[in-house]
């Protein structure tokens, strides 16, 4: 029996040795300890054991028993090391490696000079008003001198939500809705967005923003409106910008005017870009008609004022050298983080 014992001692422990799973390993400890193991059945025969030698072999039987054990948990350890090591190894960082970019967002350049204007006119007092997009055709023409027919309304399509109310065409509706809400003096502009029955191209998009200007008071002249535009464009292109005055034509203005600034690449000289002009237009302005004022109850005998209105879209492109309007709205992060 002792030989037996032994004999099962190094099976066990070289089986124990080689497995390569806790499976493997219950298998074994299954095999040699486990109620129809090989152990148990040795000790279940002791019965037939003289009384001397029973205990000596049931001593070794335990000892046997204890190291297989040993052997077993030792070998579990082990095991779950190896688990652990493999997955350390696997789950390695390597933290030399780049981390990623998180992307900060930034203004678009439309708000950027857009926020530039707010700041001139904000320190020449005016304030910013913003009026609905969805304007009642009498805002946006009728009570601008534009009557229903007048050939203005052909160059200044758009669409209508039904015969009362369209998507407005201009920021002026703002004018009248803030002289009706507001007694003088007034000093306000009013930004936002304007739509127009336009196909898209590289100078003209159906959806685009303008910013109107409006300053009624008592003794208000051609030379406030002159003065305030010409601080305006030296403040946004520079001391050095000249401004020049066209006459032009505006149903709610009397008289009207284009403005122009010195061309920024040639400095008045005339290049490509102004197309040997020396100037480009960046505003249309006048002194707002009588027939405007009293329509919002403003004696025309008492007060005058005059209004403006600038296209942000072609500003920005002149102050940034864009060509193609279409990449303000492409959301295009190669465009927009060129600002
Ligand atoms: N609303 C005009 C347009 O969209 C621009 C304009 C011209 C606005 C003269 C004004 C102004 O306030 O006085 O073409």
């Amino acid at each position: 029996m002792k030989e037996q014992l032994n004999q099962i001692l190094s099976q066990a422990l070289g089986q124990v040795s080689s497995v390569t799973s806790q499976q493997e390993l219950e298998a074994v400890r299954v095999k040699f300890l486990g109620k129809k193991g090989e152990l148990t059945g040795i000790l279940r025969g002791m019965g037939k054991l003289s009384a001397e030698e029973r205990p000596v072999i049931g001593q070794l039987a335990n000892e046997v028993r204890a190291q297989i054990e040993q052997a077993i948990e030792k070998a579990q350890q082990d095991m779950a090391q190896r688990l652990i090591a493999a997955k350390l190894e696997k789950e390695q960082i390597d933290v030399t490696m780049p981390g990623q970019k998180v992307l900060l967002g930034k203004q678009h350049p439309l708000n950027t000079v857009l926020h530039e204007l707010y700041d001139i006119f904000t320190g020449m007092g005016f304030s910013i008003a913003e009026g609905p997009e969805v304007e009642y055709d009498y805002y946006n023409f009728e009570a601008l001198n534009i009557p229903k027919n007048h050939p203005a309304r052909d160059t200044q399509d758009t669409f209508y939500i039904n015969d009362n109310i369209v998507l407005r065409t201009q920021t002026s509706p703002m004018q009248v809705r803030t002289m009706e809400k507001q007694r003088p003096p007034i000093r306000v502009i009013a930004p936002g967005r304007v739509y127009r029955s336009d196909a898209v191209d590289a100078t003209h998009s159906p959806v685009f923003h303008q910013i109107e200007g409006l300053v009624v008071d008592k003794g208000i002249t051609m030379g406030d409106l002159k003065g305030t535009l010409e601080v305006f464009a030296k403040r946004l292109y520079g001391e050095d910008t000249g401004v020049r005055f066209r006459p032009h034509h505006f149903p709610f203005t009397e008289p009207s005017a284009e403005m122009d600034v010195t061309c920024f690449k040639c400095h008045g000289k005339g290049c490509p870009l102004c197309k040997g002009e020396g100037y480009i237009e960046i505003l249309g302005c006048g002194m707002v008609h009588p027939k405007v004022l009293l329509g919002c109850d403003i004696d025309p005998e008492v007060y005058s004022g005059f209004a403006f209105g600038i296209g942000l879209e072609r500003i920005v492109m002149q102050r940034y050298k864009i060509d193609d309007l279409r990449l303000f709205y492409e959301n295009d992060l190669r465009f927009l983080t060129q600002f």
